[in-house]
């Protein structure tokens, strides 16, 4: 019985190969992909969403387009980290078939209350705006869905964007206090596991050689942000984000969770986004990845690109 899951993303290059991975797996009944603003403007997210589901060959698969801007606070982008069209170095075209007449709330909302309750998972790799919408718009929403699968903030590693902050929950952070809140199931990877996932040389090789067109844009992608971790971080090796909780759903011993409790800071402007993740609570609302086997990953990544 393949599990039925909706991916919301800002694709973004780590976006790209979470719905890469997605859309080889199936393992997976994927309802639908709904696109936020994030990584880049709104637009951009639903049409690089609809460019990648080209190049998978999944044009079964809907795509909504959603928020253009987070709830409260301004927007913020990541351009940097992406490029200007959001793909890397991987050019911008127009998709033979764009996204579907519709926002991605509604389609949320009908998607998951037209199933049995706890059976779909909610995959969030973006700001989670149009999570929080959808919730606010059907109270029943949180109570329906059988988990929010999110990557999002960090812990010991300490922010991305800013030195309190991880992107997705700095981009939008009264949405995710809201989902967090909302008392839904909530597994959620933030840097700590995704930055103990990073692309080696080797990774990106192996990738490189399947010689699919899948393969070959995500060794693109990966490429260009092993350029970006070396003249922006100063790194040397990528974290691959936007996987991992793709990866969880298709395998969940490559990851150690721990329960614990989420809060969201939403007014210090010096650590606006920051997620405090308590293990010792006695009201935890979610598990937190601790750990991560990048081998294993890289392995799954690699074997559903081919
Ligand atoms: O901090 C990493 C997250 O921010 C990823 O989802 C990446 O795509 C960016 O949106
Ligand atoms: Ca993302």
């Amino acid at each position: 019985m393949a599990e039925p899951i909706i991916i919301d993303c800002d694709p973004g290059v780590d976006d790209a190969l979470a719905l890469l991975l997605a859309f080889a797996s199936p393992e997976f009944e994927l309802l639908a992909v709904t696109t936020v603003g994030g990584n880049v403007a709104a637009a951009k997210t639903a049409r690089n969403a609809c460019l990648i589901r080209e190049v998978a060959g999944r044009d079964d698969v809907p795509v909504y387009a959603g928020a253009t801007r987070p709830l409260v606070r301004d927007a913020v982008e990541a351009g940097d980290f992406h490029g200007v069209e959001g793909l890397g170095a991987v050019p911008a075209r127009t998709p033979a078939r764009g996204a579907e007449a519709g926002d991605s709330q509604r389609a949320i909302v009908d998607l998951v209350m037209a199933r049995p309750a706890g059976s779909v998972s909610l995959t969030v790799v973006g700001p989670m705006t149009n999570v929080a919408a959808a919730m606010a718009s059907e109270p029943a929403l949180a109570g329906r869905l059988k988990q929010v699968v999110a990557m999002g903030g960090a812990r010991r590693e300490g922010g991305n964007i800013t030195a309190s902050a991880e992107f997705n929950i700095f981009a939008d952070p009264h949405a995710a206090a809201a989902v967090f809140a909302s008392g839904v199931p909530i597994v959620c990877f933030g840097l700590d596991a995704t930055h103990q996932v990073r692309a080696t040389e080797a990774h990106i090789a192996a990738i490189e050689a399947l010689g699919t067109p899948a393969g070959a844009m995500a060794a693109a992608m990966l490429r260009f942000s092993r350029q970006v971790e070396r003249d922006v971080v100063r790194g040397t090796d990528a974290p691959l984000h936007d996987p991992c909780p793709i990866a969880w759903l298709l395998r969940p011993a490559l990851f150690e969770l721990k329960p614990c409790r989420i809060e969201v800071e939403t007014t210090s402007p010096l650590t606006m986004g920051h997620t405090a993740v308590e293990f010792r609570s006695a009201q935890p609302n979610a598990r937190w990845a601790v750990s991560a086997d990048a081998d294993g990953v890289f392995a799954l990544l690699t074997e559903r690109l081919a």
